[in-house]
């Protein structure tokens, strides 16, 4: 047993897909999230910048004592799967597994699609991987690099017509493949699943990566036996590196509940001094 909280981090509010679950699925544990608005977005930068961050923003959660760091973030998944020297010594996962063998679980017809960051496309991480679990399946790809901004802006509301009109733009061509299965490789996307679903059509099943990463999460957690007893109350801790009061609004409006506190300004520099 361990009450100590499980540490999750994304480039915003992305990782809340995961967060929601994770809360949802293990009610007993406690989280510290830590969202990089002031960085926000990953997806263009290179792996050489990916892999600072994600030092930095783990280090930053290992100074609340979490006994797992969660990269709730397709983009920093995707890079450090693709780093031959990342060994993490202590309990780890990011997104990328979890989220290609749900997708692997799920296509009938062996095609599956996957969206994501430039920076995930670019690294070929999901195709790599998917073709290690299933060697025969097709796989389409389409970097959307607006969808993001789009998502931390708050354009999220059913039918926004400019999301509408930029999953149009995106994905029509991608629908046109005819994937069965698609990877919402980033975890913002969930959050604007309805407009991704109306192009691509309700006969696709759409793969939310944070959501089977919380499954995957609560697996390490009790092969490990490093499950909280249930004798502490839970609760959770919000970090953001800009925008805390965005944050907290954009937040508290998509897990459907206020946040048990505000949330905490970490300052962009403190990161890299730390
Ligand atoms: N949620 C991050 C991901 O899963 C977004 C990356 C970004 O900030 O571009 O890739």
């Amino acid at each position: 047993m361990d009450n100590r909280p499980i540490g999750i981090f994304d480039s915003g509010l992305g990782g809340l897909t995961a967060l929601k679950e994770l809360r949802r699925l293990l009610p007993n544990e406690s989280f510290v999230y830590f969202g990089d608005t002031g960085r926000v977005p990953y997806g263009a930068r290179s792996p050489q910048t990916l892999r600072r961050f994600a030092r930095e923003n783990i280090r930053f959660l290992q100074h609340y004592d979490v006994k797992m760091i969660v990269a709730a973030c397709g983009t920093i998944s995707s890079i450090l799967s693709e780093d031959p020297a990342w060994d993490p010594t202590f309990p780890f996962t990011g997104v990328l597994r979890p989220a290609a063998e749900a997708a692997c679980r799920a296509t009938r017809c062996g095609r599956i699609g996957v969206i994501g960051t430039s920076a995930t496309i670019r690294s070929g991480s999901y195709e790599r991987i998917i073709r290690q679990i299933m060697p025969n399946v097709q796989v389409f790809s389409r970097a959307c690099p607006l969808f993001v901004p789009l998502v931390e802006n708050g354009y999220l509301e059913e039918q926004n017509p400019v999301t509408e009109l930029v999953a149009r733009d995106y994905l029509s061509g991608l629908a046109a493949e005819r994937p069965d299965t698609l990877i919402l490789g980033c975890t913002h996307y969930p959050l604007i699943a309805p407009a991704i679903r109306r192009v691509m059509g309700d006969g696709v099943t759409l793969i939310d990566p944070g959501k089977e990463t919380a499954a995957a999460v609560q697996a390490m957690l009790s092969a490990r036996g490093i499950c909280a007893d249930g004798s502490q109350t839970s609760d959770t801790r919000y970090f953001a590196s800009a925008d805390t009061e965005d944050f907290g609004t954009i937040a508290a409006r998509f897990l459907g509940e206020p946040l048990e506190s505000a949330v905490e300004l970490v300052e962009v520099d403190a990161l890299s001094r730390e």
